[in-house]
């Protein structure tokens, strides 16, 4: 893998630092470029002293677009893209996903300790309906409690029942970004990586809860009926964006867009 923006790591952001311990990388293997597992971390580095939720989004997609083949992303990945996904869960401080993404791809929770911590990122999923497996991998397989935000509407039943499988089930009065980002707030969990899918992603753009976008885009067509990376409600007003950071490996591009400064 190698950098293509910044030009140098001396011309990476002052806001974006080395990780807290980059020692605890541990796997760190560097590549025929030098660009280890601690440059990419430092390449990736949430900005310091967060006070609030900084939301960072993470997708990939084919070169025409696709979201999705056959109803998964997996098949869109590429190593370099796994290697960068494992990358930014170990800097965030909470995994933020739809119910539809979690149970399309059957997630479990994090493995590896977020970096100067013990333990892993709680993985911290959207649902109105509460309709999750409590039997499936995001309640079996995790050190640490997945955290459920749903609604008082859900039927009473089946919180009752991720909460047996030892969910940190949470009612909000609404399920839109400011109270979904206020309550992890509350639990001091700032560094915010969502791993989608469109329909989340959709509604923290239309609420402009956006702060970086983290885009894979693989060297494939993959054509067919997929949808775009963000479903979001019409009229949503374009939000701007500047490129921070670009990597290349064999093929696949990893962008790394953040919010523009505003003018003036
Ligand atoms: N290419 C990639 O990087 C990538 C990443 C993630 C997902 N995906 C793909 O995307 C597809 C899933 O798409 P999706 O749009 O269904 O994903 P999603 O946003 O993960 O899930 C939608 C569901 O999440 C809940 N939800 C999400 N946002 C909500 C909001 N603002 N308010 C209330 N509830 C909300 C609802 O759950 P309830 O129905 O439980 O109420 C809704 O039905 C899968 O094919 C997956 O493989 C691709």
């Amino acid at each position: 893998m190698h950098r293509l923006l910044p030009t140098s790591p001396g011309t990476l952001d002052a806001a974006t630092p080395a990780p807290p311990d980059d020692t605890a990388l541990g796997d760190t293997r560097p590549d025929d470029t030098g660009l280890d597992d601690t440059a990419l971390a430092a390449h990736y580095a949430y900005p310091d002293g967060l006070t609030a939720p900084y939301v960072r989004v993470n997708f990939v997609t084919s070169a025409d677009g696709a979201a999705s083949m056959e109803g998964r992303s997996g098949g869109l990945g590429s190593a370099a893209d796994r290697r960068v996904f494992g990358i930014l869960r170990r800097l965030a401080d909470v995994v933020l996903a739809g119910a539809g993404t979690v149970r399309s791809e059957n997630y479990g929770g994090a493995r590896k300790p977020t970096l100067g911590r013990d333990t892993p990122p709680p993985i911290a999923v959207v649902t109105g309906s509460a309709d999750l497996d409590p039997a499936g991998r995001l309640f079996t397989e995790t050190v640490v409690p997945p955290i459920i935000l749903t609604l008082g509407t859900a039927p009473a039943q089946r919180r009752d029942a991720l909460v047996a499988a030892g969910g940190d089930v949470v009612v909000l009065e609404r399920l839109t970004p400011d109270l979904v980002l206020a309550e992890l707030a509350r639990r001091g969990l700032h560094q915010v990586l969502c791993e989608g899918g469109p329909m989340l992603f959709g509604s923290l753009v239309a609420a402009d809860a956006v702060d970086e976008l983290c885009l894979t885009i693989s060297p494939l067509l993959a054509g067919g009926t997929a949808g775009r990376i963000a479903s979001g409600p019409p009229g949503t007003e374009p939000r701007a964006m500047e490129l921070a950071g670009a990597l290349h490996e064999a093929g696949t591009v990893l962008l790394r867009y953040r919010r523009a400064a505003p003018i003036g």
